[in-house]
């Protein structure tokens, strides 16, 4: 039983790394460090989530204090807690999702 299991996890692994050498999939900004399975499941067959995130950065209201002097705050609005990828995307560029609707003069870094 514990021999299937480590087997089925250096498959993942390999997995993994060659999708990492296929597509340079490194994660942006400051989670290029991370193993992947900080976010992905070992075999990839669900994308991370929302929670995922708030593994790390603990709840919306938390990043609307960091972005409080954004006007308005991406992190309060009348779109609620959606998911973070709508603007941050982990391995592109990131892409400011209120300004298909508007346009409000804030950009993302390495937009
Ligand atoms: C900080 C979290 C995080 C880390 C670390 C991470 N990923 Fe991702 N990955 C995501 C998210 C979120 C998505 C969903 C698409 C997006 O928004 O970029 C994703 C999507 C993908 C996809 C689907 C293709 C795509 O762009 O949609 C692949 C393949 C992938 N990741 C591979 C990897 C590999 C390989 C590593 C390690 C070298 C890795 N990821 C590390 C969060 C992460
Ligand atoms: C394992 C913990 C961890 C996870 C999971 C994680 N992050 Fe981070 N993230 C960090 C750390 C540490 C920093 C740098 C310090 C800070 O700004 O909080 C950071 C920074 C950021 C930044 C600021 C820009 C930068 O790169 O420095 C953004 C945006 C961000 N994370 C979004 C996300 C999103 C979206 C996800 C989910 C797909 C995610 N994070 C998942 C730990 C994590
Ligand atoms: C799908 C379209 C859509 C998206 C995406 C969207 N909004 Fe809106 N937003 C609206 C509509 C419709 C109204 C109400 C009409 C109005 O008063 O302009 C509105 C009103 C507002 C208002 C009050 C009126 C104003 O223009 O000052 C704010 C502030 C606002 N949105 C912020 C945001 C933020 C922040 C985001 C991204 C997190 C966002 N919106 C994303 C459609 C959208
Ligand atoms: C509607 C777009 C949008 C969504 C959705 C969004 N963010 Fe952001 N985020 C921004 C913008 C805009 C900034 C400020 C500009 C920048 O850092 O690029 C920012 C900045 C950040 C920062 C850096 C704050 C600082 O101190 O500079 C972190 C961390 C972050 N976001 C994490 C997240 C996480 C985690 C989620 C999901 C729970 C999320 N964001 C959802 C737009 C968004």
């Amino acid at each position: 039983m514990l021999k299937k299991t480590f087997s089925a996890a250096l498959i993942a692994l390999a997995l993994a790394t060659s999708a990492h050498a296929a597509g340079g999939m490194k994660a942006a900004g400051s989670h290029a460090n991370l193993a992947c399975t900080t976010c992905h499941t070992p075999t990839m067959q669900t994308m991370p989530t929302r929670d995922t995130c708030l593994t790390c950065h603990e709840s919306y209201d938390k990043l609307a204090e960091r972005t409080a002097k954004l006007t308005p705050n991406p992190h309060a609005s009348h779109r609620g807690a959606q998911n973070c990828t709508s603007c941050h995307s982990m391995h592109a560029k990131p892409r400011f999702e209120c300004n298909d609707c508007h346009t409000f003069n804030i950009k993302m870094k390495g937009e």
